[in-house]
C-alpha cells in the first residue's frame, strides 16, 4: 500500500518507513495534501490565535543554540513587571486574542507566588481567555501551583528525545531525563501540554527524528512546536546551517497525520527562513499561529536566533497581516480559545 495512505489509515508507521518518507521528497505533495485533508476533517479552516507575550530574556541556563542563554554578554536583559504583561493582554484581548503564553527564560527572579498572580490576574480580567505559560524546567510543586492558579497549558519542547543528540545541544547540568520527567509532571497535574523540537538542530540525524516521533507516540501532548533551527550569531553553531524548509514542512505533514486532533503551530522560526514559510506550514497541516503581543521595544532582544520576523510591528499590524495572510493561504482565523478538540 502506499505510504502516506498507510500513515493517514493506521496514524503510524513502522521506522524504516518513517526513515523512508523522512528522507525522500517524492511523497511531499501526497503527504501535504492527505494532512490537509486530516486538518480540515478535525479543524475545518479554522485557525486559532496565541498571543505571545515574551516577558523576560533572562535565562539560567546555555542551551547552546539558544540566544538568549545566560552566558551571552552581548544581550540587553529586560523584564516586564505584572503591570506591562496586563497592558499587553489588554491590547492583545481587543484585538480578539483568547489565548496568552507567557514565555520566558528560566528566569528564577519571578517567585512561584509572582508567576501565580500574574496568572490570577488575567484569568480575573479575562476569564475566557487561556492562560499558557512557557517558563522551563519547574518542581513538581510548582507547576502545581500554577495550575491552581488557573493556568491552562504549558508549553516545554522536549528539543531532541535521543539522549546523545540532547548531550550536543546542551551543557551536562541539563537532562533529558528531567525535561521528560517535567512533561510526564505537567500531564499529570491537567496541563495541556505542548512538546517540540526543532528541525536541523545540528548533530540531528533521520534516526533521532523518528525517536522524536516515538517520544510523541508515548507522551500524546496537545501541541507540537516545530520549526527549523536557526543559527544565532553569539553562540558556537553561529556557522552552522539552518534547518530546510521542506523538511520542516514534511514533519509538519507526517505529525498532523500521526495525530490528527494536535494543535501545531506554523512557528515564526519557519517565517523566518521562508517570506511564506508559516503559509506553507498552514497548507502542510498546521492550525495555529502565534503572533507577538510583546512590546515593540523589547522585541529584538528576544533574539533565539537571527533574523526574528516581526521585529518592529505593532501587536495590530501583526494581527492583520495576519488575517490577509492566513485568508490568502485558504483558512480563517478564529477568536476563540482554540482548545485541542479530542
Ligand atoms: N533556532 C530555532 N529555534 C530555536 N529555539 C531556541 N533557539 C533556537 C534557534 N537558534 C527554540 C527552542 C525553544 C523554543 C522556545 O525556541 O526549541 O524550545
Ligand atoms: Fe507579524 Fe505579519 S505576522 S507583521
Amino acid at each position: 500500500m502506499d505510504l502516506v495512505l498507510k500513515l493517514k489509515q493506521n496514524k503510524d508507521l513502522s521506522d524504516e518507513e518513517f526513515l523512508h518518507l523522512l528522507n525522500t521528497e517524492q511523497y511531499d505533495d501526497a503527504l501535504r495534501i492527505a494532512a490537509d485533508e486530516v486538518r480540515r476533517s478535525v479543524y475545518k479552516d479554522e485557525v486559532f490565535l496565541r498571543g505571545l507575550i515574551e516577558f523576560t530574556n533572562y535565562c539560567r541556563n546555555n542551551c547552546y543554540y539558544c540566544g538568549i542563554r545566560g552566558g551571552n554578554a552581548n544581550v540587553e536583559r529586560y523584564r516586564l513587571s505584572k503591570e506591562e504583561i496586563l497592558e499587553c493582554c489588554k491590547e492583545g484581548y481587543s484585538l480578539g486574542f483568547r489565548t496568552f503564553v507567557l514565555q520566558g527564560g528560566e528566569d528564577m527572579t519571578y517567585s512561584d507566588e509572582e508567576i501565580c498572580e500574574i496568572v490570577r490576574s488575567i484569568k480575573k480580567l479575562y476569564p475566557d481567555a487561556a492562560v499558557t505559560l512557557s517558563i522551563g524546567e519547574r518542581e513538581y510543586e510548582s507547576y502545581r501551583k500554577y495550575k491552581e492558579a488557573g493556568a491552562d497549558r504549558y508549553l516545554l519542547r522536549h528539543e531532541t528525545a535521543t539522549d546523545s543528540h540532547y548531550r550536543k545541544l546542551h551543557p551536562s547540568e541539563l537532562s533529558l531525563e528531567h525535561r521528560k520527567n517535567c512533561l510526564y509532571n505537567l500531564k499529570e497535574l491537567g496541563f495541556q501540554v505542548g512538546a517540540g523540537f526543532m528541525v536541523g538542530s545540528p548533530g540531528q540525524t533521520m534516526e533521532n527524528i523518528v525517536a522524536d516521533f516515538r517520544f510523541l507516540q508515548e507522551l500524546k501532548p496537545d501541541m507540537i512546536g516545530i520549526g527549523p533551527f536557526i543559527p544565532h550569531k553569539d553562540t558556537i553553531f553561529k556557522e552552522e546551517p539552518a534547518g530546510s524548509l521542506e523538511l520542516t514542512l514534511r514533519i509538519l505533514s507526517i505529525l498532523r497525520l500521526m495525530f490528527p486532533y494536535v494543535l501545531l503551530p506554523a512557528t515564526t522560526a519557519l517565517g523566518t527562513i521562508a517570506p511564506n514559510g508559516r503559509e506553507l506550514g498552514l497548507k502542510s497541516g498546521a492550525n495555529v499561529v502565534m503572533p507577538n503581543l510583546s512590546p515593540k521595544r523589547f522585541r529584538e532582544q528576544y533574539a533565539l536566533y537571527d533574523h526574528k520576523i516581526c521585529t518592529g510591528e505593532e501587536a495590530a499590524e501583526c494581527r492583520k497581516c495576519l488575517e490577509v495572510r492566513v485568508q490568502a493561504a485558504g483558512y480563517r482565523i478564529v477568536n476563540d480559545r482554540g482548545d485541542v478538540k479530542r
